[in-house]
């Protein structure tokens, strides 16, 4: 029998914040591969498998590869597999294998709904590992984007990086840190006052709307 990859999206953090099939399947799972975070927090069944994700992609992928000959794999990824995640690399990898995807709630999309903003206008950019397209971060009125951050590319530069750009020092970003957790934080500022802020927020989503 041909066993299969699947891949579940956690969703931002918080347990409240994951969809029930994602919930059974991780806990149904008798191979589980995961970041550190996930699996602390969700490789609880009893003789389970685990592998933990660093940055050990090709461990991983023969990690992978061997348990598939046995049973079916279950790999954890943050927020919506569709978006900047290992899915990727997963079907680059595993071509003939059989894979089944179960959404989750984007980090971004979760940064729009605590804002109680509409996000199907918003220009969506990842800065995390990567940088992204300067010619989709050309300022113009009324412009809303969206980033995912990293060490590197953090609520500090992002908002500089925009101001050197030629946005108006003035211009709305809410730094959306740790969200869904008791400790989610989100401060609504400016990209003029953000590289002045005593905390840089490393693993966050920014959110930008141009007046
Ligand atoms: C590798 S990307 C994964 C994106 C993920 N697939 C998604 O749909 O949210 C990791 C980035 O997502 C963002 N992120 C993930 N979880 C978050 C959370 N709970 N609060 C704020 N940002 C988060 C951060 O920008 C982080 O650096």
């Amino acid at each position: 029998m041909e066993h299969k990859i699947i891949i579940v999206g956690i969703g931002p953090g918080s347990v409240e914040y994951m969809i029930p099939a994602a919930l059974k399947t991780i806990e149904e799972a008798k191979v589980l591969v995961g970041g550190s975070r996930a699996m602390e927090q969700y490789g609880k069944a009893k003789g389970q498998k685990q592998c933990v994700v660093r940055a050990n992609m090709p461990a991983v992928m023969d990690f992978i590869r061997r348990e598939l000959q046995t049973q079916d794999v279950v790999v954890m990824v943050s927020g919506d597999p569709g978006y900047y995640s290992m899915l990727e690399a997963v079907r680059r990898n595993f071509e003939d294998t059989p894979l089944k995807v179960i959404p989750g709630l984007s980090s971004i999309q979760v940064a729009f709904a605590k804002l109680g903003m509409p996000w199907q206008e918003a220009e969506l950019l990842s800065m995390h590992g990567r940088s992204a397209p300067k010619e989709k971060m050309v300022y113009s009125p009324g412009k809303l984007l969206g980033f995912l951050t990293d060490k590197n590319n953090n609520s500090k530069t992002i908002p500089a990086l925009l101001k050197k750009m030629g946005w108006p020092g003035g211009t709305m970003v809410a730094i959306c840190n740790r969200l869904s957790y008791p400790d989610e934080k989100i401060i609504i500022t400016t990209i003029g006052e953000a590289a002045k802020l005593e905390t840089v927020y490393l693993n966050c989503v920014l959110v930008v709307k141009a007046k």
